[in-house]
Order: C-alpha cells, then structure tokens, then sequence
C-alpha cells in the first residue's frame, strides 16, 4: 500500500499567499510521487482556496479538527460537511495540542463517529505526554484508544487511520537539544501495541486494516528510519511540513520506500 505523509500545518503560514507559494512549491513532487499519498492538513481558512485550486488521487487535504456535532449554534466551530463540502477528505481528531485545550477522550470518540458518518477518514492521534519506567504510559494509550472506539461499528474500523505520536517527541514540546529521542524500535513496539489492542477489541484481521502512522519531529533525516519501521504506514509532519525544500525531501524518500 502507498505511504501515507500527512503535513500538519497547525495555525500556520500567517497568509494565504503563503499558502499557496508553500503549497505550489510541493505540489509538482507530491502529483509525482506514485507510491506516495500526501495530504496537507492546514488551517480551515485554506482549506478551500488551496483544495479548488488542486486535488488529486495522490494529493488530498484533511481538516485540523471538527465538532462533534451536525450543526447548530456552535460558535467558531466547524462541521465535517462543512469541511467535506470545502474539499477535505480527512480530519485529525485528537491531536495531542487539542487535548491540552480541553478536548475529552469522550469527545474525541464523538467526532471519529461522526467523521465516519459523514464519510471523512478520521486521523486519530495518541500518544502519552511522558514515558515512565513502569509502563504506565501503555496504559494510557489502551485507554486513548478504547475510548476512541466506542460504540464504532467492526466494518467502520478499518477506514480509520491511527498516529502514534509521542506528546513528548514533538518538536515544539522540545525546549532543548537534548530531548529524548525515540528508535526505530521503540515505535515498533507501539505500533505492535497499538495493534494488539484493536485486536483485542475487534480480532486481528481488522486491527491488521487499519493503517498506523508514526508523527514527531519527522523530518528529511529520520523519514527513512521512522518508514523502515515493519508495519509503519507513514508519518504525520509538523515543524518540517512547513519548510518546502525539506517536505519535498520527506515525499521522495517515502516515494522510494517500498
Ligand atoms: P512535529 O509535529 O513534526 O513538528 O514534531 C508533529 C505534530 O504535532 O503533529
């Protein structure tokens, strides 16, 4: 199956002339890259003007975020059909900075059903804000994942995408140099992990559908090692998505990775 390299923009570039000069400089490698899907998810406003002007089979946009619900008198928020209409074919659901401003396990799971209502793929993120020396932290991410899926029906599973993103292995939550830094084998074993919890949930066969990504400080150096990864279907770039020599760089790496 193609690697999947998802660009989270986050709240940024400042304009969309900038959009569009970022997007229109890695547009042409992303079209050329056959074993490669890329998706930019970038901030709602650009969602728009940036997926009228381009999309494609291998080029597809994803909103930051939805609101649970349908409709209503939710001010400043946004729905999946309104995203949908607007050209996103996907939506990140549970980023790690969305939860620190308050989003719920419970609400995380309300917005996975309704992406798949409104047949979004829905990006979900989990990851634990620290690792400890007795595995707390597995934990945490059985109980990010089952929560997730409540209530999801087995044949709905497998269109969702997981993104196993280690709060603490992101680059702006790094304040210095001398971070930690995550193997090649530590995320192996998560998504090992995060597999076997589906599994439990809806056997293997399914949990073996459902594509896992890997997401921080991705960037043109690790991509190869982080896709080297046995069962890693792609990566989910912040910081280096926005730099469009270096993004570049990641897609043809990931367009060689077989
Ligand atoms: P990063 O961000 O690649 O800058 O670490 C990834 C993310 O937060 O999704």
């Amino acid at each position: 199956m193609n690697k999947l390299i998802i660009a989270n923009w986050k709240m940024n570039p400042s304009t969309l002339a900038e959009a569009y000069a970022l997007f229109g400089s890695v547009k042409k490698v992303a079209l050329l890259a056959r074993n490669t899907s890329t998706v930019i998810a970038p901030p709602h406003v650009f969602l728009q003007p940036l997926a009228s002007s381009t999309r494609a089979k291998r080029l597809q946009f994803a909103a930051q975020n939805i609101h649970f619900a349908k409709s209503g008198s939710q001010v400043g928020e946004v729905s999946a059909s309104q995203v949908k209409d607007v050209g996103a074919s996907m939506v990140l659901i549970g980023h790690s900075a969305r939860r620190r401003s308050g989003e719920t396990e419970e609400d995380i799971n309300k917005k996975i059903e309704t992406a798949l209502e409104e047949k979004l793929i829905p990006v979900v993120f989990v990851g634990e804000r620290e690792r400890d020396a007795h595995g707390t932290f597995l934990r945490t991410l059985r109980k990010q994942i089952t929560i997730a899926l409540e209530g999801i029906k087995i044949n709905k599973v497998k269109n969702i995408v997981f993104v196993y993103e280690p709060v603490w292995a992101i680059s702006t939550n790094k304040t210095n140099g001398d971070g930690q830094e995550i193997t090649a084998n530590d995320i192996h074993k998560m998504v090992l992990f995060l597999q076997k919890t589906i599994a439990e949930l809806y056997g293997l066969p399914i949990a073996r559908k459902v594509r896992v990504l890997y997401g921080g400080s991705v960037n043109a150096q690790n991509i190869s090692s982080v896709l080297s990864v046995p069962r890693i279907d792609g990566a989910v770039v912040g910081a280096a998505s926005l730099d469009a020599a270096e993004f570049r760089a990641i897609l043809q790496v990931a367009n060689k990775t077989r």
